[in-house]
């Protein structure tokens, strides 16, 4: 699909995304006679709720209409980007091949994130989830989805130039998105340790980022005990995968975020088994690597001007007479020694050894891990935010306000040293389970920190509800990208407001 920003000569069909407000009954009024019909029975129909839909065809004028998608009271970014989502879900077997998006009533400074929001939203709602299917498709491919639609822009004059970098940075974060999307839908067959390696490789290298596969021989050689001993159930061994965006040079102004992401490619809760019911959803427990991957393609196809290192952790969480088993007591890489009270709480043992050895390596001035790490998150705040794990205000303030700005929100949760204390084994230096179903992703939380190497700048993300879930385009569960575009966004923030000085 080709975009362009334009200023005049609209195409026949138009989407006008309109907004609940005041101005709402003139814009009305104004498409209510370039459509010929009349304004106010229009403006009695229709009220601009959020995803509310009126085809209008202009008599007298073939192929003339207008598409006005309602986005509701608020023009945030996640509104936007919903609604438009949504609509083209909806319409897209039916629309033409050149397609306008009428912007003409936003102006600067707001413009540009309106039509990114705009942009991302249309691309993604193209996203087809049924990658297995064989049967031929009973329905012919979507024109407007094909190389040759074309998609133009209507904004104000005086807004072209400023709207040009949000169509790349729209592409970029959609097409992205949409590998994200993939890689969660895909079932763990489809994405062991070693499949999963293979293809970052590949989006390192169109994307324009490093990556080094570090191997089940490694992993035990070099001591990473935790990761090791969670895979090890699985015929298919773990892998570290180990990223790298970004100058290392000495002189480089920009800060270096280290990321690191859960890679569960499938948790059965191993020999501390999961029930049944829905544990094929657990082929989503790679979300953490997930926003991870896609945080690092965006950043290197929009050229961030940042560092990023990132790792992480890949493995089968299996039931297998090799298996980890209960009460077993494994080295970590970190040195301590964890009592493992509990199979099915891997994600922090993973990511345990991912962060200690992303800390022995580099010296990030912020980490982030994110991981779906507990149900007890989802209990606690459903699936409208993430659990934001830190102590450091700061940096809480930082990501809240990106996740706030991108629609994907985080709530703050406790770090009080009192959650913490459960986890004292008799045996071993820590257990992984306090035995105690309460506040589980907190005392999750408070396991990982014995991990950070006291890092001053560390935040933990559970992104066991945002990750997956129920979608308006699915019939069961599937995946989010959850977080690609709040860390990416977080990271452009905190670096413009962090540079670092060129003689550190
Ligand atoms: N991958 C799960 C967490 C999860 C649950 C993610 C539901 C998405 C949806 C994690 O490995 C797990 O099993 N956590 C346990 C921890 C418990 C044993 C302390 C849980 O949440 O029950
Ligand atoms: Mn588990
Ligand atoms: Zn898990």
């Amino acid at each position: 699909m080709t975009v362009k920003i334009i200023d005049k000569r609209a195409p026949d069909a138009l989407v006008v995304p309109l907004l609940q407000d005041d101005r709402l009954a003139d814009l009305l009024a104004d498409i209510a006679h370039r459509a010929g019909v009349d304004a106010a029975t229009l403006q009695q129909d229709f009220r601009a709720e959020a995803k509310e839909t009126l085809v209008l065809y202009a008599a007298g004028h073939s192929g003339r209409r207008f598409y006005l998608l309602g986005i509701g009271k608020k023009n945030t970014f996640s509104d936007i980007l919903v609604a438009l989502r949504s609509f083209c879900h909806r319409y897209k077997a039916k629309l033409p091949l050149r397609l306008g998006v009428d912007l003409r009533h936003f102006s600067l400074p707001e413009i540009p994130r309106i039509a990114d929001a705009v942009l991302t939203g249309l691309s993604l709602g193209l996203y087809e989830i049924g990658r297995y299917k064989t049967a031929p498709a009973t329905k012919p491919a979507p024109v407007f989805g094909s190389a040759k639609a074309e998609l133009d822009v209507l904004v104000p004059a005086e807004a072209v130039q400023a709207v040009k970098p949000a169509v790349q940075r729209a592409h970029v974060f959609a097409e992205s998105s949409k590998q994200i999307l993939d890689l969660m839908n895909a079932p763990g067959n489809y994405k062991t340790p070693s499949m999963l390696a293979d293809w970052v490789v590949q989006q390192a290298e169109k994307s324009g980022f490093s990556v080094r596969v570090i191997p089940v021989e490694s992993i035990e050689k070099e001591g990473l005990g935790a990761l090791y001993a969670v895979g090890k159930g699985s015929p298919h061994p773990p892998v570290l995968l180990l990223l790298e965006y970004g100058a290392k040079s000495r002189k480089a102004k920009t800060p270096t975020f280290g990321l690191v992401g859960k890679g569960i490619t499938f948790d059965t809760g191993g020999i501390s088994l999961k029930p049944s019911a829905n544990m094929h959803y657990m082929k989503s427990d790679l979300g953490g690597a997930a926003a991870v991957i896609g945080a690092f393609m965006v950043a290197a196809q929009l050229k961030l001007p940042v560092r990023l290192v990132g790792a992480i952790p890949a493995a089968e969480n299996m039931v297998d007479g090799l298996a980890v088993k209960p009460g077993d007591v494994i080295h970590t890489y970190a040195g301590k020694t964890v009592e493992v009270t509990d199979t099915d709480a891997e994600g922090r043992l993973v990511l345990a050894d991912a962060m200690a050895y992303l800390l022995k390596n580099e010296t990030p001035d912020v980490l982030i891990d994110l991981a779906t790490l507990t149900g007890s998150i989802i209990r606690a705040i459903g699936t409208q935010a993430a659990g934001l794990f830190t102590s450091n205000d700061t940096l809480a303030a930082a990501l809240s306000s990106s996740g706030d700005a991108c629609g994907e929100r985080l709530w703050r949760m406790p770090m009080w040293e009192e959650y913490g204390s459960d986890l004292k084994s008799d045996v071993a230096d820590l257990r992984n389970y306090t035995g105690k179903p309460m506040a589980e992703s907190i005392s999750a939380a408070k396991f990982l920190e014995h991990f950070t190497a006291g890092h001053p700048a560390w935040a933990h993300l559970d992104i066991a509800g945002t990750a997956f879930g129920d979608s308006e385009f699915t019939q069961t569960k599937s995946a989010t990208a959850y977080g690609v575009r709040l860390i990416t966004e977080f990271v452009e923030q905190w670096a413009a407001a962090h540079q670092l000085s060129s003689n550190e």
